[in-house]
């Protein structure tokens, strides 16, 4: 790519589209850096969990938000995630985290504090970044170049994470998957939303190949300046 100004491109969606391979695959092939913006929600619920905060309790989780520190490495080849200097990548995917994230995710100074911390790596990202989550467009990013909003059908969507949680029971993947995308879309505070200006691509009839090549020509256009 000739140009060098940074580009940022924000990724939103429910789970299940193929939201993390599409925004890594994209970021690797046009040299931009990449954030997994649920790895950081996973990351701060797995360090409440561990630290004995009560997950019903939001006035408990509001007060222990600012305490963890949160790192994120930004290469889409190998992207990292520490809490207070330990390697979480693994322990952050799994079912405790995942049935805990959404509760955790909705308490407004949890918001607050990962919002920050997403934008300032964003403005320091040279090349320009990826940045895939839930509310990028809407709120985190609003000035993004370019929005991509990734859906699929329930069936697809479910059938793709019990792939990826190897083998695990397609109907009850199903359930949680819509239960915490209900979750993640009544919040009050920036709820899973489509920005107005988003470009919606429906992945459920697309191989992956498919979908990362749509967003790099639409990257590239928008680079293009058409
Ligand atoms: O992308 P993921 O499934 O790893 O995200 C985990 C949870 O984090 C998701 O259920 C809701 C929350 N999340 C969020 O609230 N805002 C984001 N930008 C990204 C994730």
């Amino acid at each position: 790519m000739e140009s060098a100004t940074p580009v940022i491109v924000a990724i939103d969606g429910p789970a299940g589209t193929g939201k993390s391979s599409t925004s890594k695959a994209v970021a690797a092939q046009l040299g931009l850096s990449y954030l997994d913006t649920g790895a950081q929600y996973r990351a701060i619920t797995w360090w409440m969990v561990s630290n004995g905060i009560d997950i019903d309790d939001p006035s408990a989780i509001a007060a222990a938000a600012g305490k963890p520190e949160i790192v994120s490495g930004t290469d889409p080849e190998g992207p990292t995630i520490t809490v207070d200097g330990v390697d979480v990548a693994a322990p952050i995917r799994t079912q405790e985290v995942s049935s805990k994230v959404s509760a955790v995710s909705a308490v407004p100074e949890v918001r607050a504090r990962i919002t920050e911390l997403q934008r300032s790596i964003a403005a320091s990202a040279e090349q320009g970044i990826v940045v895939e989550g839930r509310d990028i467009g809407t709120t985190v990013l609003p000035d993004a170049d370019l929005k991509i909003f990734l859906t699929a059908s329930p069936e697809a969507r479910a059938a793709r994470r019990s792939g990826e949680l190897k083998g695990s029971d397609v109907h009850s993947t199903r359930e949680a998957l819509i239960k915490r995308d209900a979750a993640d879309s009544s919040r009050k505070t920036s709820p899973l939303a489509k920005a107005d200006d988003a470009v919606e691509v429906d992945t459920t009839e697309l191989t992956l190949a498919q979908v990362i090549e749509c967003v790099v020509t639409l990257v590239e256009e928008k680079r293009a300046g058409k």
